[in-house]
């Protein structure tokens, strides 16, 4: 092979959404295309509030193959495909659109199966036989409740300050529950119960910086507590965690995973995600420290 031809033109990809400046997946894709040798390049794709769909249809027309969605255009992503995988439609939202040119495009979320492995494989906790609290009703918990049924968890309590909107995902939920023999319901933030295996805050409170909307009794000692948030914003919910005696976890090796889904998705090949999230944490890490170090004026 000459010079000319071994390094072909890579396959765009991007990430949607609105804001996306401080994304991290261009960096943990640029990881996963080194690394399994895929001539893949991955930006970012700031899209205007009024003008997602126009700006992904650009980007394909363009020859991009795919695109990550993220906040807050998750359920505009879900409905613009022509073809949706079993996931998307239980969480009725799609974090991963491939502009297939035959058959339409796929929306899938890779949101679930990313937390799912993260806890499983990355943790090293079993959901199977848990009894498992999810906090909030939005998109992250909605994308994430399916992939945590299959796991055979004994129980479910999905608790949310709107108590109808956790109803409606339990109620779109209820089948996937019995086949897989959970106890799934739906509750408000004064009585989700006490003493949970593992503690799953899907919440925007976090980022609002209100706190943990629940009280420790939540935990069950030695319990594993992960808030889908990473960086400064999950901060406040680990040390809360580890003040009450759980095992406090934050969103990053879930964004990692999910990454690894979506990569796969579009690749037909599944990188190795432990080196890209020991590296990407390192990033973080050493922006906190750099951050810490500042003089304060
Ligand atoms: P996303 O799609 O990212 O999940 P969202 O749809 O805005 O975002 O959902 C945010 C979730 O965080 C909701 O469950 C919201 O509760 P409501 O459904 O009652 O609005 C929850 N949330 C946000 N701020 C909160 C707070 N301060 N205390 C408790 N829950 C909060």
């Amino acid at each position: 092979m000459d010079a000319m031809t071994s390094s072909p033109t890579p396959d765009r990809y991007a990430v949607a959404g609105n804001p996306v400046a401080h994304s991290r997946s261009p960096a943990i894709h640029a990881m996963f295309a080194a690394q399994t040798g895929q001539a893949v390049a991955y930006g970012r794709l700031l899209c205007p509030l009024d003008a997602f769909v126009p700006t992904v249809q650009a980007f394909a027309h363009d020859g991009a193959k795919g695109c990550n969605v993220t906040v807050p255009f998750k359920l505009e992503a879900f409905e613009l495909a022509q073809r949706r995988s079993e996931r998307a439609e239980l969480a009725q939202a799609a974090n991963v659109l491939r502009f297939d040119t035959e058959g339409g495009w796929l929306a899938d979320n890779t949101d679930g199966i990313g937390l799912v492995l993260d806890i499983t494989a990355n943790a090293g906790v079993s959901l199977k036989g848990a009894r498992v609290l999810l906090l909030g009703a939005g998109g992250a918990s909605a994308g994430v409740l399916g992939p945590i049924l299959e796991q055979g968890p004994r129980e479910v309590v999905l608790a949310n300050r709107t108590v109808e909107k956790a109803q409606a995902i339990v109620a779109r939920h209820a089948a996937l529950a019995r086949q897989h023999g959970v106890s799934l319901r739906a509750c408000g933030l004064d009585a989700p119960g006490e003493g949970f295996d593992v503690f799953i805050n899907g919440t925007a409170a976090s980022l609002a910086g209100a706190g943990v909307p629940v009280g420790p009794q939540v935990l069950k000692p030695g319990c594993l507590a992960l808030d889908m948030m990473y960086g400064p914003a999950a901060q406040g919910f680990l040390e809360w965690a580890r003040l009450h005696g759980a095992v406090p976890r934050d969103g990053l090796g879930m964004l990692v995973e999910q990454a690894a889904e979506a990569f796969a998705i579009w690749r037909g090949v599944r990188p190795d995600t432990a080196p890209v999230l020991a590296a990407i944490r390192a990033e973080i890490d050493a922006a906190h420290a750099a951050a810490s170090a500042q003089p304060k004026a």
